[in-house]
């Protein structure tokens, strides 16, 4: 999809991040853009920031967690500005602790906003974009925790890497199909943004994003918070999506240091079959 003026994009948690710094970003192209989120006080801040400048934005309270409010998102923004030609599945929450400190709860949280809200997505919105049959695309938000495992995140690796997985095998049912819409997963390392207080937007009784009375959550959670305060800024992951999608690419990467941590990976794959680093973050 190389041409967003007039065009319609719908971007999940689209209310702060890389959500919002994409919806001002694809906004200066000239595209409608609708904003989901289940923040509601923030969706109203960035509905209004975007319409002060000078953007046509419908702001829609969305959980994703709710199949019957992604479909309800995507009437609103057909009712507001007609047919949709770019999704951005960016909703995104994360956990601290290891696999087994981790509750069913947080483990289902995690895994039903990165994953099953991104397959929710893609399924209702593909038709609607394949209907209309102008060039079209669908970004889903990923991590570079979906490119290479590490500990105590175990349900954001497994949610990460999932949307991977599913990324690529609809690009490559666009491929074989000759659509209209394309597909792309964005793999960021550290961004500035909300992600590590993911729990402001937890329901009721969770008890937090870190295990509880886990140690080394709470180290972990720390060191996450560190490197999220220390990334760069989502203005910089909006350039570079809005470049990458314009080329078609599939994998986006937003860190020069990813080309050598997936290199490192795939060489380990293929050699001795052992991870080249053994973090021990937080013991
Ligand atoms: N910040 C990083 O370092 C980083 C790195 C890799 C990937 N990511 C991914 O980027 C995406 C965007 O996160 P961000 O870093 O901008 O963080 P953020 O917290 O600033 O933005 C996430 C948005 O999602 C919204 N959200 C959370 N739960 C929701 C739900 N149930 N329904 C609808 N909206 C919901 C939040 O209200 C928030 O506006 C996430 O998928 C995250 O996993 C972030």
């Amino acid at each position: 999809m190389k041409d967003f003026k007039g065009r319609t994009a719908v971007i999940t948690g689209g209310a702060s991040g890389i959500g919002f710094a994409l919806a001002r970003r694809l906004g200066q192209e000239g595209a409608n853009v609708v904003i989901g989120d289940v923040e509601v006080a923030a969706l109203q801040r960035a509905a209004e920031q975007l319409d002060n400048a000078g953007i046509a934005v419908e702001a829609v309270t969305t959980d994703v967690t709710d199949r019957a409010q992604i479909v309800a998102l995507a009437d609103a923004a057909e009712a507001r500005f007609g047919a949709i030609h770019f999704l951005h599945n960016n909703a995104g929450v994360a956990t601290s602790g290891m696999a087994e400190e981790l509750s069913d709860h947080q483990w289902d949280w995690v895994m039903d906003v990165n994953l099953r809200a991104v397959i929710w997505g893609c399924r209702e919105f593909l038709p609607r974009m394949k209907a209309h049959g102008r060039p079209a695309h669908i970004l889903n938000t990923a991590s570079m925790a979906g490119m290479s495992g590490g500990p105590f995140m175990a349900p954001y690796f497994t949610s990460k890497f999932a949307v991977v997985g599913l990324s690529e095998s609809l690009w490559h049912e666009a491929q074989a199909t000759g659509s209209n819409v394309g597909i792309s997963v964005l793999c960021p390392a550290f961004v500035r943004t909300g992600i590590a207080r993911s729990d402001r937007n937890q329901p009721e009784g969770m008890g937090g994003w870190v295990a509880a009375g886990s140690q080394v959550g709470a180290r972990f959670g720390e060191f996450l918070s560190a490197g999220v305060d220390g990334g760069i800024e989502p203005s910089e992951v909006a350039d570079t999506i809005l470049a990458a999608v314009k080329r078609d690419k599939l994998w986006i990467l937003t860190h020069a240091d990813s080309v050598e941590s997936i290199t490192r990976r795939a060489n380990a794959i293929v050699g001795d079959g052992i991870p080249p680093e053994v973090r021990r973050m937080g013991q």
